[in-house]
């Protein structure tokens, strides 16, 4: 691990170059397509074009998780301040800054905070989204950390006492087990006094579940497209974007949305950097994200599991989706 000064407030701890990365791409493409089904993690969507992409969801009349939480954050603020007494927010995958200052008005508030931890895969876009706090936030600590938060969690810095954000139900990425493995990491972490507050997407409606993964402008597809475009690019494999489509939909007894591309003929594909010859049929499945839908009982069920004591349930009037404070036991 490196650390370093930066100006200002601001350190950036990089447990993971773009070498790594690029190492961890070819093992989890050579693994996902080898698979039957075939299946890639969705991690991989995120590049620049697949985080504006992802942004533009984020702004879709369909897509309500994004400024619901936002509303549940904002009329929480307080309260979640003032029962974590945490000086120290971490977010893990903090992205785009966007969400990330939602988060910091609120507990600036409080007056508490001293120390924000970033955590992301994006070198770039943390350094800059770092920079830009340290700036706009006055006598604010930053400390941003360069990891994969399933690698990397236990290279957090420990200063302070933390509140560890994990927003935007990212967590619903996970398969049920990888959920388990990733909770208990995380609840290892933790000592007494941290307290984790997490993002969940609520189990509703099919119709509208469907919809925010099928919006009318067509941004979902692209999303999902170009993770072909990426590997494409970044392993010079010959995709053909027109052949493949974009499927979403609500699978009721895991009750989560499962994002597939589907191949629209029979076809070949080639992934040069990985020495990858790759046959599909026509309409054959690919599986490129399960996004899993909660209820109470479960997250409170699972964060009890790992030791972590849910304490606040945070939501919006219809109930689409939650805050969940909770404290190690
Ligand atoms: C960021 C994982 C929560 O599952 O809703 C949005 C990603 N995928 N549209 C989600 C996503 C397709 C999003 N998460």
């Amino acid at each position: 691990m490196s650390t370093q000064p930066s100006t200002g407030h601001v350190t950036v701890d990089v447990l993971l170059t773009p070498d790594d990365l690029a190492t961890m791409l070819r093992t989890d493409v050579r693994t996902g397509l080898a698979k039957s089904p075939k299946s890639l993690p969705p991690k991989w969507f995120y590049d620049d074009r697949g985080c504006a992409l992802f942004d533009a969801i984020t702004r879709l009349p369909e897509y309500y998780p994004t400024e619901t939480e936002r509303g549940i954050l904002l009329r929480n603020a307080e309260a979640i301040a003032e029962q974590s007494q945490a000086d120290t927010v971490v977010e893990l995958g903090s992205g785009t800054s966007d969400k990330t200052r939602t988060l910091l008005d609120a507990f600036a508030q409080s007056g508490r905070l001293r120390r924000f931890v970033p955590f992301d895969v994006n070198e770039a876009t943390v350094r800059a989204a770092a920079e830009r706090l340290a700036q706009d936030y006055p006598g604010l600590s930053v400390h941003a950390v360069i990891g994969d938060f399933e690698h990397h969690l236990r290279a957090l810095p420990t200063e302070g006492r933390r509140l560890v954000a994990f927003l935007g139900s990212t967590l619903g990425n996970f398969a049920p087990e990888e959920r388990k493995d990733f909770l208990s990491q995380l609840a290892g972490i933790l000592r007494p006094g941290d307290s984790l507050l997490l993002g969940t997407d609520l189990v509703k409606d099919v119709g509208r579940l469907e919809a925010a993964y099928n919006d009318a402008a067509g941004i979902t597809a692209e999303f999902n497209l170009n993770v072909l475009r990426m590997l494409n690019r970044e392993l010079g494999a010959d995709f053909n974007l027109d052949a493949f489509v974009h499927h979403a939909f609500f699978d009721p007894v895991n009750e989560w949305i499962e994002m597939q591309l589907v191949s629209a003929t029979e076809q070949r594909v080639q992934v040069s950097a990985v020495d990858l010859i790759v046959d599909f049929s026509n309409g054959e499945q690919m599986r490129t994200e399960i996004s899993a839908k909660f209820r109470r009982e479960r997250v409170e069920a699972e964060l009890a599991e790992v030791g972590l004591h849910l304490t606040e349930w945070m939501t919006d009037p219809a109930e689409d989706f939650a805050l969940s404070l909770a404290f190690v036991d």
